[in-house]
């Protein structure tokens, strides 16, 4: 949404900040998502619910017919409540509780991502006390690098998830040997905001030799899930505003060799949800320090943690003024200095109650708020949404 598209005659009377949703972007984000894979009857897009679990976002998302991928039990109670099919739901997470893994069992979801031998012999445990049957997946460490920031690669031999590419067999063997666990595949996840589609290659490269090498051994390997991470243009919102699904699942068609009947499974967060959302805020004060001007706005790390916790950046701007530009450190209320949005960016002349967009907030802004210095959890607006 261009700067002059913002309805700020809606923002009237709401308080700030608070998260902006735009509602037809998102629905035009999961047509195109929908059209690039119409084609491939067995491959099936889950939504990653840790990116935005806002009810209506979610609503709207199940009732595009995606999946859920969740991480705990919270993420599985939402995605039931808004209408996202059990047998569309796959959970991942390497520390799954008891009560997590029952309450899966309970709905019937479609699979348990596995992250270690030691949680599939929990998982057998807990499907025999209940008399089920556990559809799982193992999760595979396949030691990738992704070109992304180091808190968010997760595929590297070093970090906490997946099983280790070589101690796969085993693992498999002994899910085969769990008379209460149905083995059902691999899954695999490289890392987050990943825009270089050769990370991608490599990790469909790094699945057919895995295949290669379970055929030799005479292992199934079943379905396959290839996780989520595509990236969305942080820099440009209004140019890009949809991220290049065509050429993500491009990659798979074209590298990935899938075996007759193999189902083909994709956990998208950020590229779903990440352009259509703004974090709406006002300024406060225009603080001139030392050496730089502050524009010292109403939200904080609080309501989007990414700038203080990846340095991530996100495009800010203000949506009140026309004046010309001028330079500022764009900073939040709470006690830390790390809480600081943006460093030395050009806005429009900021004068106290302008109200500024701090762009591409819809992924890991809501679902990462908290309420550090007692600041309440803001409010979100899903503009343009239809009702139905
Ligand atoms: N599947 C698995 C197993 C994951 O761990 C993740 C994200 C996803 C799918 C979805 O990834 P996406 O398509 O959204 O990249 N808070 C960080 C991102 C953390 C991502 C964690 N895992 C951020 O704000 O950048």
């Amino acid at each position: 949404m261009m700067k002059g598209s913002f309805p700020l005659g809606e923002f009237q009377g709401r308080k700030t900040p608070f998260y902006f949703y735009d509602i037809p972007l998102l629905e035009r984000t999961l047509d195109a998502v929908r059209s690039a894979v119409r084609d491939r009857p067995l491959w099936q897009v889950h939504y990653a619910v840790k990116a935005n679990a806002n009810p209506g976002i979610l609503r709207r998302i199940a009732a595009a017919g995606l999946g859920a991928d969740c991480v705990s039990g919270g993420e599985i109670r939402m995605a039931l409540e808004a209408g996202f099919a059990p047998e569309s739901i796959v959970y991942a997470g390497v520390g799954k509780s008891d009560w997590e893994i029952e309450l899966a069992l309970e709905a019937g979801i479609a699979r348990f991502n596995v992250e270690s031998t030691a949680e599939l012999q929990v998982i057998e445990e807990i499907a025999a006390r209940m008399g089920r049957v556990a559809p799982v997946c193992l999760r595979v460490n396949p030691d990738i690098g992704a070109h992304t920031h180091a808190h968010i690669t997760t595929g590297l031999a070093e970090n906490k998830f997946g099983i280790f590419h070589e101690m796969l067999p085993e693992a498999v063997r002994m899910a085969l040997a769990c008379p209460h666990v149905r083995f059902c595949g691999l899954h695999f996840h490289i890392g987050s905001q990943v825009l270089d589609m050769a990370d991608f290659v490599a990790l469909c490269n790094r699945i057919n030799d895995l295949t290669a090498r379970f055929e030799r051994l005479d292992l199934p390997v079943g379905d396959l899930n290839v996780g989520g991470g595509l990236g969305i243009n942080y820099e440009h919102p209004n140019h890009l505003p949809i991220a290049d699904f065509a050429a993500y699942f491009a990659v798979f068609k074209r590298h990935l060799h899938l075996r007759a009947g193999q189902a083909l499974h994709f956990e998208l967060g950020r590229s779903l949800v990440g352009p259509c959302g703004s974090l709406i805020c006002r300024v406060l004060y225009v603080k001139q320090g030392a050496t730089r001007q502050f524009a010292v706005v109403d939200a904080s790390m609080t309501e989007l943690i990414r700038p203080a916790l990846y340095h991530a950046y996100h495009r800010i701007e203000n949506l009140s003024s026309d004046l010309p530009e001028r330079l500022y450190d764009v900073v939040g209320p709470v006690c830390e200095s790390s809480d600081v949005f943006a460093k030395g960016v050009s806005l429009d002349e900021c004068r106290r109650g302008d109200l500024l967009a701090i762009r591409s907030a819809g992924a890991y802004g809501e679902s990462m708020a908290s309420c550090y210095n007692g600041r309440p959890l803001p409010g979100s607006f899903l503009y343009g949404e239809t009702g139905d």
